[in-house]
């Protein structure tokens, strides 16, 4: 990777993985691009609003500025998918075709996530393997499915060096997840600081794989600088860090701020995606390829989120 592009990076993940990109690769080197204007990413490194869907003005960032790597993190998440799945379909899968051809066209290697969100009620639950049953029941998962498998068809048919990650739910303390169905592990943080209580959407005893942005930063690094003989598998990666339930993290909370409490009020919707999702994902295949290993545990976590969030909070109310 020299010449970077990311497409979407006013989101979750895109607003810390420029930054961490810049680092690595200099910031004249990683241009970040998104639908609206993010003032942010344009004060340390290039920045252009782009609108994914538009395969004609990402064609052209991309022949203008040499990039050699696109990074596709535009997405409607799995709660608000289901609210819109015309939109969705039309904005995930809109995305995924312009970059897959725009990387086609200029050569260029693409990352794109893929998600526990890939399989459904039909996989199996525990220790989810990386080959098995992906019969998603949200659009969300649908479309993550079919961009595993179109991915793998660019680099089969055309070569493209398309490489994925199935990455659990994003916990961050930057920009807030938006419309997803582990958004609940990042806010229980914001309102724990906030408020000592948290009105929790997702049922208290289901297990979901959950990831600290830094290990999910690093992940895409590393596997985008793998040595691609040693990848029998691209699209997509399972990787695994921490898998937990609400009552859990909660419980972690508590250790550090005892008079925390959480209550439910479950969203249907989110309810039966979450328990359509596996419980705990085995990432072996990863370890195996490209040395995947996570360094964040939910102990550690919760003590890196509670600090940074105290201070933003503390730094917003000066
Ligand atoms: N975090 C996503 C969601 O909840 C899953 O990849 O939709």
């Amino acid at each position: 990777m020299k010449k970077i592009l990311i497409v979407g990076a006013g989101g979750q993940i895109g607003s810390e993985l420029t930054r961490y990109l810049r680092n690595i690769y200099g910031n004249s080197n990683v241009l970040a691009t998104d639908v609206r204007e993010c003032r942010d990413l344009g004060e340390d490194g290039p920045f252009e609003v782009i609108d994914a869907l538009n395969a004609t003005q990402l064609a052209s960032a991309v022949a203008r500025n040499n990039i050699d790597t696109i990074f596709n993190l535009v997405a409607l998440l799995s709660a608000v998918g289901e609210r819109n799945p015309q939109m969705a379909w039309g904005v995930n899968m809109g995305a995924l075709i312009n970059s897959l051809e725009v990387a086609r066209q200029h050569h260029c290697a693409l990352f794109t996530p893929s998600s526990i969100g890939a399989f459904g009620p039909t996989s199996p639950k525990d220790h989810t393997p990386q080959d098995t049953i992906m019969q998603p029941t949200t659009i969300y998962g649908i479309c993550k499915v079919t961009g595993e498998l179109l991915g793998n068809y660019y680099n089969l048919k055309y070569g493209v060096d398309t490489r994925s990650v199935r990455f659990p739910g994003i916990i961050s303390n930057v920009t807030l997840p938006g419309g997803g169905t582990t958004d609940y592990a990042v806010e229980i943080y914001y309102e724990a600081i906030k408020s000592r209580k948290y009105t929790c959407a997702v049922p208290s005893d289901v297990y979901m794989d959950m990831i600290y942005m830094p290990d999910a930063l690093r992940a895409c690094v590393e596997l985008m600088e793998a040595d691609p003989h040693k990848l029998i598998h691209r699209n997509s990666f399972n990787i695994a860090s921490m898998s937990f339930t609400p009552e859990i993290i909660a419980d972690a909370i508590r250790r550090r701020i005892p008079d925390f409490q959480m209550d439910y009020y479950i969203d249907p919707v989110k309810r039966e995606i979450a328990e359509s999702w596996p419980n705990s994902l085995d990432d072996t295949c990863a370890r195996e390829e490209w040395n995947w290993k996570p360094e964040w545990d939910l102990e550690r976590m919760t003590d890196d989120m509670l600090r940074v969030i105290a201070e933003k909070v503390a730094a917003e109310k000066e």
